[in-house]
């Protein structure tokens, strides 16, 4: 059967964005004979504005049915004074919750063309593509006892970091089926010298490699080192495993390593589903962008990259989500350009859908 999509482009410039996504889903199925079954659903605020909740049962059943799922964004100022139980964002994580998406993935790739804009020297950047894949659904921000407590005259404020094995075996093999599909190489990150959770997980992670992946190569980081090799060289790096917390700071300040916000996409993944794909979430990390929704600036790339994604890691069509890629490269090399990836003073910035022209006639090029 064709695989399975649910978009839901939400709110802000996520409908934008993501009508940029669908001409090239659609370019696949005209150009390339592939035909996605497609459904398209509301979540955030524009879910709220219809059904009074930012995401239906019936869409959050949907959810857990298809291939994959993919999120513009969600929220906007129209929203900001809704009751906590129904704010956009809610939408967003009811879906990561239910559908149990304990590995969050986010790549920091550097397009040539884009290398100048990195606060580091070019040659530190470029050609950079490596994965931190994050641990989600549980360590510091979920750990009990939590809390402000009262403790003789003054107050305290606890959070407790705590792994089970089972929440580390299963991230580290979302780390491990990643690297084969990509550089075959993971470094593992805690804190082993100065935590318990670090031992721990430094133990599982390695066992899960050699009973299982003994193909892939491994290695350990303490997170702090971990930070600072970012920084220097990142190109030595593949697929970074790391828990909830450091891979919270790892990831953002590897996404900075790259550039503009409208360039990057992300992935959450869960449990391998009957017919082995994993449940999966692609999404920009970007949010609605309210200040520019609405007036055809937005760049879709984010969006683009994380349907890239999805044909890599949920649909094995590596070669197709690659020939989107380059498409993006070709077109960045060009020098096409929305307004967030240019200097000030630098030419004529290209509309949303502009953009999407220029990566559709590259698609037909290649
Ligand atoms: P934002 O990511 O929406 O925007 C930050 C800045 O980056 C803005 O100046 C925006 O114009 C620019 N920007 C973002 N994406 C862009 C793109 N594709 N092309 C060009 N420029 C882009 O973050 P902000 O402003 O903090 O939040 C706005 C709303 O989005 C809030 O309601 C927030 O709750 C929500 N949000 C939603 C997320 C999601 O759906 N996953 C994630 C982050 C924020
Ligand atoms: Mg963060």
């Amino acid at each position: 059967s064709n695989p399975s999509l649910l978009i839901l482009a939400g709110d802000g410039i996520g409908p934008e964005v993501m009508g940029q996504v669908i001409r090239i889903i659609d370019w696949f199925g005209d150009k390339r004979s592939i035909t996605f079954d497609v459904t398209e659903d509301l979540v955030g605020g524009i879910a709220y504005d219809k059904h009074g909740v930012p995401l239906h049962d019936d869409t959050m059943e949907r959810a857990q049915q298809v291939d994959a799922v993919l999120l513009g964004a969600v929220g906007g100022p129209k929203y900001d004074d809704l009751d906590f139980s129904v704010k956009p964002e809610r939408g967003l994580l009811r879906l990561r919750k239910e559908m149990d998406l304990y590995a969050n993935l986010r790549p920091a790739q550097c397009f040539d063309a884009l290398a100048d804009f990195s606060s580091l020297k070019k040659e530190v950047v470029a050609g950079l593509d490596i994965m931190i894949v994050r641990e989600l659904t549980s360590g510091i921000y979920f750990g009990e006892p939590r809390g402000i407590f009262e403790e003789g005259n003054e107050r305290v404020g606890i959070n407790t970091q705590r792994y089970t094995e089972s929440e580390i075996d299963r991230v580290a093999r979302s780390a491990f089926e990643l690297a084969r599909r990509r550089g075959n190489k993971v470094c593992s990150m805690e804190k082993a010298n100065v935590m318990e959770s670090g031992i721990l997980w430094r133990e599982v992670v390695q066992k899960v490699h050699d009973e299982d992946y003994p193909d892939v190569e491994l290695s350990h980081m303490y997170a702090d080192t971990g930070a600072m090799q970012l920084c220097r060289w990142p190109k030595q790096f593949d697929v970074i495993v790391t828990d909830n917390l450091f891979g919270d700071l790892l990831s953002d300040a590897a996404a900075m390593l790259t550039g503009s916000l409208g360039m990057l996409p992300s992935a959450s993944l869960g449990a391998p589903m009957a017919n082995g794909r994993p449940k999966a979430l692609y999404e920009p990390v970007h949010g609605s962008a309210p200040d520019i929704a609405g007036q055809e600036k937005a760049n879709p790339i984010a969006c683009i990259l994380s349907f890239a994604m999805a044909l890599r890691y949920s649909f094995d069509m590596g070669d197709d989500a690659k020939r989107v890629e380059d498409a993006v490269e070709k077109v960045l090399s060009d020098g096409v350009r929305t307004g967030d990836l240019m200097q000030a003073g630098e030419g004529k910035a290209v509309t949303t859908v502009q953009m999407g022209n220029a990566i559709i006639d590259a698609l037909n090029t290649s």
